[in-house]
């Protein structure tokens, strides 16, 4: 079978380098649009794919890398939700002009279905769990505004100007080269910086508040079956989450050692995905045992 062209924006970022991995072993010409704006780790680039240094909104050196393909995952973004409070210009900038400019590209040339790395952040704060698609989103930060109006873009580019669209709304991912570096790293990246460094574990407000957390496995595999899916193309959002969930302070126990605690940050208090429709319309189903996913991903850290 002739190779097909695929395109992932953001590929050398944690869940794009894991979804080129993924790209290569099927035999596909991979290639990665990113600008390093995370930073550059030699983990996530692979020598079977090609690499192209553009920023995604400068949509006249990106057309040419996008043009032909088939597919489009589009995981390029600036994904911290307390640097988007401090900085909502750029970051918006990034997330929702720069999907524009990627969706423009795809249609300008020809893509077949692009799969949009939508986030359970455009949630909020819901009065009822779980998590379901059908709830109105009532993001609580610059960022998860940024990523609802992507998939409103990606919706709108399916309907008026037919390009396939899918949205996987990814619930806190997690696993190997996750990056734990920063103020902003999410609290599982924290807590294994905090515990490589042999320092306590920092727990922002109580503990109690939830997360699901997802697999980057489980969240590689959404993605290859909304590839394929006969089930999706007109901008659906589905939830890519483990359906089940865990409090901080329980995630603190399971990666071991001393906690501190510190002021409240404006995050949801719970996340919990509804994963029904993934089932039904991808047949995705999360594989992996959160135990054995957060042992691996200690292990990648060099941490028993
Ligand atoms: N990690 C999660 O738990 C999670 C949850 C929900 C949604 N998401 C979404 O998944 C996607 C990937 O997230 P991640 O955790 O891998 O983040 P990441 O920061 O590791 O990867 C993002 C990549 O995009 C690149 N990038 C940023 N700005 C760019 C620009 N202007 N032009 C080109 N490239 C640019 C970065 O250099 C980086 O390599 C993001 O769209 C994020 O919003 C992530």
């Amino acid at each position: 079978m002739a190779k097909e062209k695929a395109v992932v924006t953001g590929g050398a970022g944690f869940i794009g380098s894991h979804i080129v991995d993924a790209l290569v072993k099927r035999g596909d010409d991979v290639h990665v649009v990113d600008n390093y704006a995370a930073g550059r780790r030699e983990d996530r680039i692979n020598p079977k794919a090609t690499y192209h240094e553009i920023d995604i909104r400068d949509y006249d050196s990106l057309a040419p890398v996008v043009a032909g393909a088939m597919y489009v995952f589009h995981e390029a973004a600036l994904p911290r939700v307390q640097f988007s409070i401090e900085h909502p210009l750029e970051t918006f900038s990034v997330n929702v002009q720069g999907t524009v400019s990627v969706l423009r590209a795809a249609h300008q040339g020809g893509v077949k279905r692009l799969i949009y790395a939508a986030s359970s952040s455009a949630y909020g704060d819901q009065e009822k769990l779980p998590l379901s698609e059908d709830m109105s989103p009532q993001p609580q930060s610059p960022y998860g505004l940024q990523k609802y109006m992507g998939e409103l873009a990606c919706k709108l580019w399916s309907e008026v100007y037919g390009l396939e669209t899918v949205c996987l709304r990814y619930f806190n991912v997690y696993g190997p080269r996750f990056d734990p570096d920063g103020p902003y790293a999410l609290v599982m990246g924290r807590f294994i910086q905090q515990k490589s460094q042999g320092k306590p574990l920092t727990i922002w407000g109580d503990g109690t508040h939830t997360r699901d957390y997802t697999n980057i496995k489980d969240v590689v595999r959404a993605n290859i079956l909304a590839l394929a899916s006969t089930k999706v193309g007109k901008g659906e959002a589905i939830n890519i989450g483990a359906g089940n969930n865990i409090s901080v302070n329980d995630l603190a126990a399971l990666i071991g050692g001393p906690v501190v605690h510190e002021p409240e940050r404006a995050e949801p208090a719970h996340t919990l995905a509804d994963i029904r429709k993934a089932r039904e319309l991808l047949g995705w189903e999360p594989r992996v045992v959160r135990e054995e996913g957060i042992a691996e991903m200690k292990v990648s850290f060099g941490l028993s």
